[in-house]
């Protein structure tokens, strides 16, 4: 294939990669934006089978027949819950394909010019990073280490010292690449255990953050690989995957009220085992039956769900009971928190999977000033996200997080099993409001009751 086809085929992979990202921004637009990106990867990867120099295509064959039985199984088995450490996995893999890419390049070309050279050492650094952080970052939120931050003396000034001495390895590296092998060997050393100490000090609660910037992280040294191999696709697409991650990354460090800086360096969570005083007052537990009497005589319902909810697998008793509710003359909203459940968007993707109609589902912002106004806020296995100690209790390590302001509804129902807490691991003063009412069970076994009650009353 001629190099003019090759990049107009590239050009063309680009822009599908560019329309599908903006149509993934939309809930109703995302499946066909997840389809025309998926369809510009398959377009960058065939141009690619037919125009650069394939050392093997034996190899390239084998590698992508299990790749893909992985990629599918993975993808029919894993559960929505567990899609997060499944996202680490894929961002850790791509960082130790660019890690790859970069070592098998400088194996083969100890001598190239200094800006591959600078090129290749950020995609190892970079990658090597991305690689052993996000292993971290899937430990973690699979809980097969502690989620808990691990902080020790000094970290901060051990990791600067790492990365200052990777940084140095690097220059090393890109001015005398043809005697620097073991100089390059140490760079990927440090790079791998750089990740593991970024990553460590971080709590469980902030993971999702972390993802999303090893995401863009995983971009870097995806575009440091392209400029590696002069590959014009992979330079844009890690830059795509970069900047989004980022932005991504900026997106959820203000839905926590938080700076990345303090996301990355603060251990935020450690202080949490010591937590709260513990909030005064008497929880007042309600039956399905009075619930439902609630439910029955309500103008306007908010419904906030969270991650219980998606652990109950509630999502098509909530539509049924939104529906039931529509049908008695009751405006009904779905307010989604953009940290609620366990990775960004993953409210939205279980009510769009029950058919929730989009134009229910309303943003913080917008149901926040109008809360005093609705009868009934329904909270469905949230907590943290609508915890008011974010807005009332200084001292709370959630304090100054934008949360759903269900506390103000005339009247809010929590379903949930217990007075256990929630991710943060932090108590919710919530539950002891004058006004508030625990609808114990599993929601979905709680909202069946209720959409029981709507149909026999
Ligand atoms: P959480 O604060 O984690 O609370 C979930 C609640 O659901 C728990 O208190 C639990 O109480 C209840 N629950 C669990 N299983 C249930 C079931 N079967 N039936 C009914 N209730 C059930 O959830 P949230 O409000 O959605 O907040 C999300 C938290 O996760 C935030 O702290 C956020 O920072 C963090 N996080 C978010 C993400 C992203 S990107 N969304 C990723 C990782 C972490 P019981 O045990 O008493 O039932």
């Amino acid at each position: 294939m001629s190099e003019v086809l090759t990049n107009l085929g590239y050009i063309a992979a680009c822009v599908l990669f560019i329309f599908g990202l903006k149509m993934l921004g939309r809930a109703d637009t995302a499946r066909r934006g997840n389809m025309i990106s998926s369809i510009g990867m398959l377009l960058a990867v065939v141009v690619t089978l037919l125009s650069r120099g394939i050392v093997t295509y034996q190899w390239i064959a084998v590698g992508a027949i299990i790749g893909t039985l992985i990629g599918a199984i993975a993808a029919q088995r894993v559960k929505m819950t567990a899609m997060p450490e499944m996202v680490a996995l894929f961002n850790g893999f791509g960082g130790l394909a660019s890690l790859l890419v970069g070592w098998s390049e400088y194996h083969r070309h100890p001598d190239s010019e200094l800006f591959t050279m600078v090129a290749t050492s950020l995609a190892v650094l970079i990658g090597g990073i991305t690689f052993s952080g996000s292993m971290i970052a899937f430990a973690k939120l699979a809980e097969k280490i502690t989620g808990k931050p691990i902080l020790f003396k000094g970290q901060q000034v051990a990791n600067a010292a790492l990365l200052l001495a990777a940084l140095v390895c690097a220059v090393w590296v890109s001015l005398y690449p043809s005697q620097a092998y073991p100089i390059f060997i140490g760079l990927v050393l440090l790079s791998l255990v750089l990740g593991v100490l970024a990553v460590i000090p971080i709590g469980g609660a902030d993971m999702p953050v972390v993802i999303s910037l090893l995401n863009s992280y995983s971009g870097l040294a995806a575009c440091a690989a392209g400029f590696v191999i002069l590959n014009n696709v992979l330079i844009v697409a890690g830059c795509l995957v970069g900047a989004s991650g980022i932005i991504l990354t900026n997106i959820m460090c203000k839905a926590m009220n938080r700076s990345l800086a303090n996301v990355l360096f603060s251990g935020f969570g450690a202080a949490t085992a010591k937590k709260s005083e513990g909030y005064k007052g008497e929880a007042k537990p309600i039956s399905a039956e009075d619930a439902y009497l609630l439910l029955e005589a309500a103008r306007s319902v908010v419904i906030v769900p969270g991650y219980g909810m998606a652990v109950a697998q509630a999502q098509h008793a909530v539509r049924e009971l939104g529906e039931l509710l529509m049908a008695n003359g009751c405006d009904v909203r779905y307010a989604i928190h953009p940290v609620a459940g366990r990775m960004p968007g993953h409210m939205n993707v279980l009510l769009a999977e029950a058919n929730v109609p989009y134009e229910q589902l309303v943003e913080p912002q917008d149901v926040n000033p109008v809360m005093e106004t609705v009868d009934v806020a329904m909270v469905i296995g949230a907590n943290d996200v609508v915890n008011p100690a974010a807005r009332e209790d200084k001292a709370s390590p959630i304090y100054g997080m934008p949360i759903i302001n269900v506390d103000m509804a005339k009247t809010v129902i929590i379903l949930k099993r217990s007075m256990a807490s929630g991710f943060a691991g932090i108590d919710n003063p919530l539950f002891f409001k004058d006004n508030a009412r625990m609808l114990f069970g599993d929601a979905k076994a709680t909202v069946s009751a209720l959409v029981g009650e709507f149909k026999s009353g």
